[in-house]
């Protein structure tokens, strides 16, 4: 048996107790969002050959700071920069630094501001210069797998259908689930219950209703599934180091459905963008 609260009436803290929001909460969450998706749409600009994920960082940092919205993942549990930057095999949370981006890289940038007490957390790939077909395909089949999650995201289904539905699509086109991170409930909390696995099967796991805010993240990889974490702490890297990829949208259930709070306002979807 799974429990739910009204949002309003709950402890601010991860209980495992699954929030349900209300109209109020969803509007707020609307636009932490859309300030999130709008910065990863400036991004586009700047992520080329030549420019460093340090670059990308402070552009993130500053963006926030004039938007009165600090990045969440700054100082949270020691991490101490304003987004994530993945290239190639990294799978997440790989750390800004010095070193140029290359042409053939694809790099997941992954922000999350907090406007007004707020998460707004969605992450996308981005594409430097020239990139191999097999990039572009694990790109596209990770993007693909990600809206047919959400895509199953109505009151009534459960978080297996999402899982499912991700690692169905994933593995009949030959690429595999990364099962050691997931999606997660988010609001005021930057990490809340439920988790929203990226495999599983259909009916099992949370019933979804109405007023639940989640998102959901597929990492999906060429190669193995496995992953190992490097001795930083962070950088979570493909065992077997073939290429991975991620996209990430933070949504809220409605009646009939899901709002796609973090969708991009310059309509990008996939790159290559604009
Ligand atoms: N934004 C990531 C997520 O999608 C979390 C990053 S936590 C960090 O949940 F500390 F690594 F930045
Ligand atoms: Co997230
Ligand atoms: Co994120």
């Amino acid at each position: 048996m799974q429990n739910y609260i009204d949002a309003e009436t709950a402890p601010e803290k991860n209980t495992g107790t699954i929030k349900l929001h209300n109209a109020e909460a969803f509007e707020a969450m609307r636009h932490a969002c859309q300030l999130t998706a709008n910065c990863l749409d400036e991004l586009a600009k700047l992520v080329k050959p030549g420019v460093t994920t340090n670059e990308i960082d402070k552009f993130v940092f500053d963006y926030g700071m004039a938007h009165n919205a600090p990045p969440a993942t700054l100082n949270y549990r020691g991490y101490t920069k304003s987004c994530c930057t993945s290239i190639n095999h990294v799978v997440c949370h790989g750390i800004p630094n010095d070193k140029p981006l290359r042409d053939g890289d694809i790099v997941n940038i992954d922000v999350t501001y907090v406007l007004d007490g707020w998460h707004g957390d969605s992450s996308r790939m981005y594409v430097i210069g020239e990139i191999k077909r097999a990039a572009d395909r694990l790109i596209k089949v990770t993007y693909d797998a990600m809206m047919l999650g959400i895509a199953e995201v109505k009151p009534g289904n459960t978080t297996g259908d999402i899982g499912a539905a991700i690692q169905e699509y994933a593995e009949s086109q030959r690429c595999s689930v990364v099962r050691d991170f997931c999606g997660h409930g988010l609001g005021k909390l930057f990490h809340d219950a439920p988790n929203i696995l990226h495999f599983g099967r259909r009916g099992e796991g949370i019933e979804l209703k109405e007023g639940m805010i989640f998102t959901i993240e597929p990492m999906i990889n060429l190669g193995r599934p496995g992953v190992k974490v490097l001795g930083d702490g962070w950088t979570a890297v493909t065992r077997d180091r073939s290429l991975t990829a991620q996209f990430e949208h933070s949504v809220g259930v409605t009646k009939e459905g899901c709002d796609i709070f973090t969708l991009s306002p310059a309509g990008y979807t996939m790159p290559p963008y604009g």
